[in-house]
């Protein structure tokens, strides 16, 4: 099959295909675009890997094939120049499903100068500095790939278990996730806020959709500068009528065994080419461990950490707790006063809160926030008050309360964690194209 999208050469040129398909067109003549991703080259043969998006391919330039101005066309190609190049699909003669082009033609589309990534060692600012380049990578491509693969499970998912998409607005008039981390915007002369979460919204969702699920950027002006923090990322948020944090759980379960097994199922080159441990992704299966907050403390507490009941944990505890597991590890009922606003006490002990975080295994901590929603008109009015909320901004939210309340509960997966956990990434900011940190608006 050829590229239709990419459109068609003259009449007498052959197809244009994809990298990624040459298999469909071995022994034929075809046309690849893309950029110079290496080059080397002896006396008679120059060597070409040519990257076109879909992955990479070497094309030979052999000089008793070529007129002496194409013969010098290839060897003097640029890293990442563009190019148009004609040649025959042949199969590797010793490795199975790998392809080289035997080049028949080539044209410098555009001319590329001092390419300023080399494949020599950069720091990171520098290559931060050059992201609109450096996504050229091989490393940055799969890890990109890969949370391409993780959205399209998340997709597929939420299909399948009869969700709605509904997608919830960037612009906020009040906070969800406390009011320390809210970026503030003019909005017309009035403030507003960039969103925290759409969870409010998915709660007015749920009643009218029973499951629904939105999939957006969040923003938080998150101050400190970690590992784990962005100030943009990107959040999905299912949220479900009549559920309970028993079922919560339970969905968060089923919605990571089934990305972990997607992206295993379709990514595996991308990983290896990561150097990532699978085995590490083949353990993530339920049933995963579920565990109070109150035992979260004592295994930090054996950990020889200081930690007394009533502390948060920070990205060190979530490290220290995550690591006795080999996989996604629960921890629910927090203490109510460590969390938001909106969450339902435990009706066992109200000092609790029905929610529950999911931490990664290997150190990477948190991915997963939610819970059980408070369900009681006055309840929500008491703890609005008593975050000093303003009211006026939560009385639609009130209304869920007034007109059918109903039992439910949800959480929001970060995609970046995510990311950056399955890729096994130090650090989320390449596992975003564009990364928005503390210092970091640009490119
Ligand atoms: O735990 P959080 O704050 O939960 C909420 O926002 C709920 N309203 C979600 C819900 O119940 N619908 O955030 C959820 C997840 C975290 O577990 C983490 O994965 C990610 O969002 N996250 C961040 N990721 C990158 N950078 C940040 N600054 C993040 N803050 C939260
Ligand atoms: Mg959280």
């Amino acid at each position: 099959m050829t590229d239709k999208t990419a459109g068609q050469g003259p009449p007498e040129q052959p197809p244009v295909v994809s990298i990624a398909r040459l298999a469909e067109h071995v022994d034929k003549t075809v046309r690849l675009r893309g950029w110079l991703y290496n080059q080397r080259g002896s006396k008679k043969l120059n060597f070409l890997e040519l990257r076109d998006g879909t992955g990479v391919v070497q094309c030979i330039a052999f000089k008793g094939d070529l007129t002496e101005e194409l013969w010098e066309t290839s060897g003097a190609v640029t890293q990442e120049s563009s190019l148009d190049v004609v040649g025959q699909v042949r199969a590797h003669p010793k490795k199975p499903g790998v392809f080289e082009i035997g080049v028949e033609h080539i044209t410098v589309i555009g001319k590329s100068d001092d390419y300023p990534i080399s494949p020599k060692d950069h720091g990171t600012d520098f290559l931060m500095d050059h992201r609109h380049l450096w996504l050229r990578s091989r490393r940055q491509h799969s890890i990109i790939r890969i949370r391409h693969a993780i959205i399209q499970a998340i997709r597929t998912f939420f299909d399948s278990r009869e969700f709605t998409l509904v997608d919830a607005p960037i612009f906020t008039p009040n906070a969800c996730e406390g009011t320390s981390t809210l970026f503030e915007t003019d909005y017309h002369g009035q403030p507003a806020f960039l969103t925290q979460s759409g969870q409010l919204y998915m709660e007015a969702a749920s009643a009218a959709f029973g499951k629904a699920y939105c999939f957006g950027p969040t923003f938080r002006a998150e101050k400190s500068k970690t590992r784990r923090h962005l100030a943009e990322f990107w959040m999905v948020e299912p949220e479900v009528a009549f559920m309970d944090l028993d079922g919560d759980m339970q969905l968060a379960e089923d919605f990571l065994c089934a990305i972990a097994s997607h992206v295993l199922e379709t990514r595996i080159d991308e990983l290896e080419q990561l150097g990532r441990d699978t085995s590490k992704l083949e353990a993530i299966r339920a049933p995963f461990p579920r565990i109070t907050y109150h035992e979260a403390i004592e295994i930090l507490q054996k950990a020889g950490h200081d930690a007394k009941p009533g502390d948060d944990f920070g990205g060190d505890e979530e490290t220290v707790i995550s690591s006795e597991f080999d996989r996604p590890v629960i921890v629910h009922r927090y203490p109510a006063a460590l969390k938001a606003f909106y969450m339902k006490k435990d009706p066992e002990n109200p000092e609790l809160a029905l929610c529950m975080d999911v931490l990664a295994p290997e150190g990477y901590g948190e991915i997963i926030g939610g819970g059980q929603r408070e369900d009681s008109l006055e309840t929500l009015v008491s703890a609005i008050e008593r975050h000093s909320l303003p009211m006026p901004a939560f009385e639609w939210f009130l209304d869920l309360r007034r007109y059918g309340t109903f039992p439910h509960a949800g959480f929001g997966l970060g995609i970046e964690r995510t990311v950056a956990w399955l890729c096994g990434l130090p650090h989320v900011r390449e596992t975003i194209p564009f990364p928005r940190m503390l210092s970091r608006l640009s490119p």
